[in-house]
């Protein structure tokens, strides 16, 4: 059965370039990202994590560890590296796993054997502090992923865990954000004491509230 928002992230021992992870241990109580590519010395996979390693600082602002994950062995992720860095300009500053036997793939189901039986496909999983998976993401193995909007997303994904707020198309932080409609005018004039904009009456703006 396939992973589901909501579900806990199965739990997994594996070796990477920093070491052996257990998953749930290595996230301990921060956010998480793992993300999968396809193929170890392959040209969008080399420049995403070359931009991942970029974005380091912007994820462990928001309190994420980031970690990828491919089919390949150890030793290949330990040569691309070199890589990676003498082209992308920036050095891996995060672990990829090694998952030669396909365990966690399978488990993640980031093989998708009608677009190809033997390669991960792109997926990302942003999980939360309480293992719980918030929200997954797959793109086919010839489209890199806009590692801007997943930050983008983290940013939603944390202001609707702390303040009871979803956020609009295109929203970015700073911009107003939307009283969840589970949240009644009543409970909404004790969490947004300075009021809030409504167009109608289920939809209602406030200031973002982590700005
Ligand atoms: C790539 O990362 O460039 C790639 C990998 C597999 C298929 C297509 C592209």
């Amino acid at each position: 059965m396939a992973l589901q928002l909501g579900d806990t992230a199965p739990d997994f021992k594996a070796e990477s370039t920093e070491g052996t992870i257990q998953f749930h241990d290595w996230i301990g109580d921060k956010w998480a990202i793992l993300f999968s590519h396809p193929k170890d010395y392959t040209p969008v996979c080399t420049t995403e994590l070359g931009a991942v390693a970029k974005l380091k600082s912007e994820f462990d602002k928001r309190n994420v560890k980031v970690v990828g994950l491919s089919v390949d062995p150890l030793d290949d992720h330990h040569g691309w590296a070199k890589d990676i860095e003498e082209t992308q300009g920036a050095a891996l500053n995060f672990p990829l796993i090694a998952d030669d036997d396909r365990a966690i793939s399978d488990r993640y189901g980031m093989i998708h054997p009608n677009a190809d039986d033997t390669l991960t496909v792109r997926s990302v999983f942003v999980i939360g502090p309480d293992k719980k998976i918030k929200l997954t993401l797959t793109y086919p193995a010839s489209t890199g992923r806009n590692f801007d909007e997943v930050l983008r997303i983290v940013d939603s994904l944390q202001l609707t865990a702390q303040h009871q707020v979803a956020t609009p198309v295109n929203w970015k932080h700073g911009d107003d954000v939307i009283i969840v409609p589970s949240v009644s005018d009543s409970a909404a004039k004790e969490k947004f004491p300075d009021g809030w904009r409504a167009e109608k009456p289920y939809l209602r703006y406030v200031k973002d509230p982590s700005s």
